[in-house]
């Protein structure tokens, strides 16, 4: 049986490589010469690429999918999903669900893999429904992790499970490179018994194990592997596509694809690879076996090495990364992958810089513990819980179900800034509201690449760096007010007002971030544990509480300040 070929190079391997940057009119370059090779589908949309591109590229994502549809007559497009997330971090009512999935199958979207972080399936059933109404096809997919509670009869049942929803096939996502060949192959032989739809391997190199793994669950009757091109492959992304194709060569499972025509487009990505070269970090671009023990995924790492550079405290770095596991096992065990992975990996990053572990929860760690992301997998500490929620209860609903319709909401805010000028613009507007209205404006610029070496200024406000901006706020969406400067245009100006304080009396920030609103202002009095301020840091929203009772006599931040961390926001007498 021949194997087939899915390729992520214009999606996931520059998604883990260099968080998403990869500009439209280098995927155009080659795309034409991509639809020849004769791969079963092209992964070049979803996850980070919308929210990057309206971020930091200053393109609209709607009109690269319908460009590479033109120059792909005969290569099925194929997208990921999060479920009821949508492209988006949080969950969205189910008439956005179908409205999206009607305008990317529109514009020329084929396969839909739809995954939820908690494989929660009743966060996947809106679009899995919705994916078949639009007459498409809809891959189920299971989050793959290992823990004490994750068995892969466990899996397999889940893949049955998306089978009988309706799903025409299955994918095994394993985000973080964690699948050993052995599991690849008993994974893979347990589901083709139980499902009679093809089977994907989705892997990365992380641990360096991702193309044997490939190798043992094609053996096993996996139908159908996702690899990159050499440039953006290996590291935290795919296993490369040529490398693959080669191994096969002349086997029963023989992908027929041309080596040499390959080769040809393997040069292209080596060149297109220069332009980006600036972003590519050593820490992801080799395999990592410590990701055993960790279990960051690919895109995960990179911005964890990002945020941590940005509060000025990569040597951290260690430190974190051996935090995570226990505040997983805390939480429950989730895999880690968006936003579970940034839940986890913002909370041990907080742990870790604070030195006291859950003194500084996000909004979103919250949440994740209240229910409202979906069911946990498993018993969560409940220390911890009651650390992080007191005595609130959690959901035991759908998510989705606390929603109400939000589309005409949309359409008419779009219609009263008189910013329609496709039908798809609600749609980017409802997935990122205050990043779509400034790029919907013309006010997004496109984001320079900085030479490697080209020095950094100092200055007392942070400073973007190569990786994703530390800086932008999309929690919500709706609730806060968004800078986005493009990179190397930040200007440092110290956030605070000159006033004169003793510094022993002060409230000081713990992190570099912007702050999205001040909850006090001079002459409240207030307890200890007193909302004072939160700060956007890490894509999550954190609270500064009071560590003291007192009054306010000065506060030395406001809204949309960038701050850095042990910066004094507010003088408590
Ligand atoms: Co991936």
């Amino acid at each position: 049986m021949s194997v087939k070929i899915t390729d992520t190079t214009l999606r996931d391997a520059h998604q883990s490589l260099i968080a998403t940057r990869m500009r439209t009119r280098d995927m155009l370059d080659v795309a034409s010469k991509l639809d020849k090779v004769g791969f079963y589908s092209l992964e070049m949309w979803g996850g980070a690429t919308f929210d990057a591109q309206i971020r930091f590229l200053n393109e609209d994502p709607w009109e690269r999918l319908r460009e590479i549809r033109k120059r792909c007559p005969n290569t099925r497009m194929q997208m990921l999903l999060r479920g009821q997330n949508l492209v988006g971090y949080r969950h969205y009512a189910d008439d956005v669900v179908d409205e999206f999935v009607r305008l990317s199958v529109k514009n020329g979207m084929d396969i839909f893999r739809i995954f939820d972080a908690l494989n929660d399936i009743r966060n996947m059933r809106s679009s899995i429904e919705a994916v078949k109404k639009y007459k498409s096809h809809a891959q189920g997919t299971i989050c793959y992790t290992t823990s004490p509670v994750h068995t892969n009869e466990k899996f397999a049942d889940l893949a049955l499970e998306l089978a009988n929803m309706g799903c025409d096939s299955i994918c095994i996502k394993d985000m973080a490179g964690l699948i050993p060949p052995k599991d690849a192959y008993e994974l893979v032989a347990l589901i083709k018994k139980k499902v009679n739809i093809p089977v994907d391997l989705h892997t990365h190199c992380t641990s360096g194990m991702g193309p044997v793994s490939c190798y043992a669950a094609v053996q096993a009757g996996c139908d159908i592997i996702d690899t990159a091109f050499s440039a953006f492959s290996w590291g935290t992304s795919q296993p490369s596509t040529e490398g693959m194709v080669a191994s096969f060569k002349g086997t029963e499972y023989d992908t027929g694809l041309d080596l040499k025509l390959l080769d040809e487009i393997s040069k292209d990505f080596n060149k297109i690879r220069e332009t980006y070269e600036p972003l590519f970090n050593p820490t992801v671009t080799v395999p990592d076996v410590a990701v055993l023990l960790h279990q960051i995924p690919g895109g995960m790492i990179s911005n964890l090495v990002s945020q941590l550079k940005t509060q000025g405290a990569l040597d951290k770095l260690q430190t974190v990364l051996e935090e995570v596991p226990r505040v997983r096992a805390e939480l429950g065990y989730p895999p880690l992958v968006t936003p579970s992975s940034q839940v986890v990996g913002t909370q041990a990053v907080l742990n870790v810089l604070y030195g006291e572990r859950y003194k500084q929860v996000t909004k979103e760690t919250k949440n994740y513990v209240l229910g409202l992301y979906g069911a946990i997998p498993n018993k969560m500490d409940p220390a911890v819980v009651k650390l992080i929620i007191g005595d609130e209860k959690p959901i035991d609903c759908r998510p989705a179900d606390l929603l109400k319709p939000e589309l005409g909401k949309a359409k008419e805010v779009l219609t009263k800034e008189n910013l329609i000028k496709q039908e798809e613009d609600i749609m980017t507007y409802a997935m990122y509201p205050e990043v779509a209205l400034k790029f919907l404006k013309g006010e997004i610029k496109e984001e320079v690449i900085q030479p490697k070496e080209a020095p950094v200024a100092k200055a007392s406000a942070p400073v973007s760096y190569g990786g994703p901006a530390a800086f932008t706020v999309d929690v919500d969406g709706d609730t806060f007010t968004v800078k986005v400067s493009p990179l190397g245009e930040m200007t440092a100006e110290p956030a605070a007002a000159k006033v004169t304080y003793d510094d022993a009396k002060t409230i000081k920030t713990p992190m570099n971030g912007m702050v999205l609103s001040v909850a006090v202002k001079e002459g409240d009095k207030i307890e200890e544990g007193t909302l004072v301020a939160t700060i956007e840091a890490m894509k999550m929203a954190s609270e500064i509480l009071s560590d003291r009772a007192g009054t306010v006599t000065h506060v030395l931040i406001k809204a949309g300040d960038m701050v850095d961390s042990k910066q004094a926001i507010v003088v408590v007498e």
